[in-house]
């Protein structure tokens, strides 16, 4: 039998809880009903929804079950946020602010306002740690601003962004505050009142919930225009039956964090610190990316110079980690959240991204270390 390889790609993906896959399979098999439908079949599958929304809405502090809109992941919540609260607050030539350092899905919903619809954007740039300062926020703003985009959590360096700060500078002028908190949700790190965004983005897959399912918190009395209209589901703000199994995955992600009798970043946290730990002794000209504190727990972005990161995972079999981002991975362009750190194109491309999770063990922690390091020291630099 083959041993897989460890683990360390949890900001790509997380692995199905089979808890949750236990809650999802009756409604692949005998629970097929459409909600919609007005008889037994649809009302026991409506049910399994409702409780669903209720579950995703309490993981991100919504007031109300109706405020989450089930959407098929993070992109097209992204997508609908943006371009659905931009265009009911102004149909042409608004103004939107988001950043350098964005995920590629809201930085190209940003670029359909500007190429359909008239709009200016701005990205603000970020400091070495990858944070925006609030005042770059505020200094950004004009009379047309309709939209702030801020990421809670970067998927690449993991830093964490200051929202309640730049919340105080656009609730004042009545701008919507977007964020995309694909990444940080899992960790339980997201209140929507104690941030006050008014939209927030979320992924099933990346809190060991199915994949091809997210949402949208939208805070009640926010005006969004739908992007997809038909069959009026999802309050008419997402038409299309809904992913019943997937929905109900994701609301039982969201319980299993929310009801866990203790939240799993401090032991995710004290991996990771004791992985960066290891690397930094035995690889010293190794850096690590993102804010020293101010950061996602599992997160560890690590450039060793002088070595393409890519040649160093072709080197680990025994391995499952990632250069950069995996959703840029794969373009050959160096990731703009590197480069907007301050990396030059060969310290980008020299650097690799470990994300711990749930299930790595100190065990495999240890054994990455060794593995990553002897793979550096086959290089022509470290041997
Ligand atoms: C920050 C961020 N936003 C959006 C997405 C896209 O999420 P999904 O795969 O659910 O569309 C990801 C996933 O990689 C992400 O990390």
């Amino acid at each position: 039998m083959t041993t897989k390889p460890i683990y360390l790609d949890h900001q790509a993906t997380t692995p199905l809880d089979e808890r949750v896959l236990k809650a999802m399979l009756p409604f692949l098999t005998s629970e097929y009903g459409n909600p919609s439908s007005p008889h037994a079949y649809g009302r026991t599958a409506a049910q399994a929804v409702r409780t669903a929304r209720r579950h995703v809405g309490r993981l991100v502090g919504a007031q109300n079950e109706t405020e989450i809109v089930f959407t098929s992941g993070a992109t097209e919540a992204n997508h609908l946020a943006i371009l659905g609260a931009a265009l009911a607050a102004r149909p042409h030539g608004g103004h939107v602010v988001t950043t350098a350092i964005e995920h590629k899905a809201v930085l190209a919903a940003c670029q359909l306002l500007a190429d359909h619809h008239g709009y200016t954007v701005t990205r603000v740039g970020v400091d070495l740690h990858g944070r925006v300062h609030p005042d770059d926020i505020a200094a950004s703003l004009t009379p047309h601003t309709v939209l702030v985009s801020v990421m809670h959590a970067n998927n690449e360096i993991g830093t964490l962004q200051r929202l309640a700060a730049i919340c105080e500078i656009t609730r004042p002028r009545g701008i919507l505050l977007h964020t995309d908190a694909a990444q940080s949700a899992g960790c339980g790190l997201l209140d929507v009142n104690e941030l006050g965004v008014g939209l927030a983005s979320l992924s099933a897959h990346k809190l060991h919930g199915p994949k091809g399912i997210g949402a949208l918190y939208v805070r009640a009395g926010t005006r969004i225009t739908a992007q997809q209209t038909g069959g009026g589901q999802e309050r008419g703000l997402r038409a299309g039956t809904p992913n019943v199994p997937a929905i109900v995955g994701f609301g039982a992600a969201a319980h299993l964090i929310t009801s866990a009798p203790a939240p799993p970043p401090p032991r995710i946290r004290a991996l990771r610190d004791r992985l960066q730990t290891r690397l930094l002794t035995t690889i010293p000209t190794a850096s690590v990316n993102g804010h020293p504190d101010q950061r996602l727990p599992g997160n560890l972005s690590l450039t060793i110079p002088g070595i393409e990161a890519a040649d160093l995972l072709d080197r680990l079999p025994g391995i499952a980690a990632s250069t950069g981002s995996a959703c840029t991975t794969g373009s050959g362009e160096p990731s703009h959240v590197l480069t907007a750190i301050g990396l030059t194109r060969g310290q980008a491309r020299a650097t690799l991204r470990l994300s711990i999770g749930r299930t790595t063990t100190a065990r495999d922690v240890d054994q990455a270390a060794e593995l990553i390091t002897s793979a550096a020291c086959t290089f022509a630099d470290y041997a």
